[in-house]
């Protein structure tokens, strides 16, 4: 069983997961070491804080232990397939957690590790970030709620817009033209039984809204798209009028001055560090979910 995206889970699943979560986190320490002798091998392409962190301290919260692979460490890609990467580190570790850029990368991995896989995001999706984003809502205002999606339709917001139709959270959409989320995912949550509304803009998002996410218009990788992403998103910029009085949710990191204005992110309004912690309690539960059935 891997996690490459959040709906290779059955509800019943990703409500087991949560629930797992939500216990190892009201137990704290006391939570024992379910874990004891198993080892995750940290795959990252790219930059991260939350999601190296998370997984580490979670790892050792866990009596376990996590070994970080950067970009200059390992071999994949450059110098050995991602093939051959998946069954030799599956010959040591007991789950390969990766960040990669082409989503493809983490499904050739899942396909060759005889270990779990886990997406700790891609250029598509970020379903560990859905976990938490998931657990975060439903401690916070519930799943019988609205979260109105402001900015771009990128990986967060795929993984999210899944995650939130199979809770049946409802999500409504304003992404500037060309930016919107891919129509398979439209496509994937139709399916789920819940699709997000698209609305004509960020006024019209919120209007009916419980909470608004956001993240960032230039994600890692598109640096060279910056200028012309700047200009496209002009007018989607979370602001504290655009707020109101509803909870603000950010994957982070966030770009201050762009998707969110810095008094917007500092209000009692952003619930940002919540699902900043909660990444680590919600992938507790999903590393010893996924131990169970390995
Ligand atoms: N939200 C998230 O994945 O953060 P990092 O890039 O810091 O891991
Ligand atoms: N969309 C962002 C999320 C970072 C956690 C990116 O891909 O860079």
């Amino acid at each position: 069983m891997n996690l490459v995206n959040i709906d290779d889970l059955r509800v019943t699943d990703l409500e087991a997961v949560l629930d797992r979560a939500a216990d190892l986190k009201a137990a704290g320490p006391g939570a024992g070491e379910p874990l004891a002798n198993r080892t995750l091998a940290m795959i990252f392409e790219k930059p991260s804080t939350r999601t190296r962190v998370s997984f580490e301290t979670g790892m050792t919260q866990l009596g376990g232990h996590a070994v970080f692979l950067g970009p200059d460490d390992i071999h994949l890609g450059h110098g050995e397939p991602v093939r051959d990467t998946a069954r030799a580190v599956s010959r040591y570790a007991d789950f390969i957690m990766a960040r990669v850029f082409d989503h493809s990368d983490i499904e050739e991995l899942a396909a060759y590790a005889t270990v779990p896989v886990v997406n700790g995001l891609t250029d598509s999706a970020h379903p560990c970030q859905t976990l938490a984003d998931l657990l975060t809502v439903r401690e916070r205002f519930g799943f019988d709620s609205r979260v109105a999606w402001v900015g771009d339709g990128n990986n967060v917001c795929q993984s999210f817009v899944l995650g939130a139709a199979m809770v049946g959270l409802d999500v409504t959409l304003a992404t500037p033209e060309g930016y919107g989320v891919d129509d398979a995912v439209f496509e994937r949550a139709a399916a789920l039984g819940n699709p997000p509304e698209r609305a004509a803009g960020p006024e019209a998002a919120v209007a009916d809204a419980d909470a608004v996410y956001t993240d960032v218009w230039v994600s890692m990788g598109q640096e060279d798209e910056r200028e012309e992403k700047l200009r496209a998103f002009e007018g989607f910029q979370v602001t504290t009028d655009l707020l109101g009085d509803r909870p603000l949710m950010h994957c982070l990191p966030a770009h201050r001055g762009e998707e969110v204005t810095d008094d917007a992110l500092e209000s009692d309004n952003a619930v940002v560090w919540d699902q900043a912690e909660n990444r680590m309690h919600a992938q507790n539960g999903l590393l010893t979910w996924l131990a169970e059935r390995s």
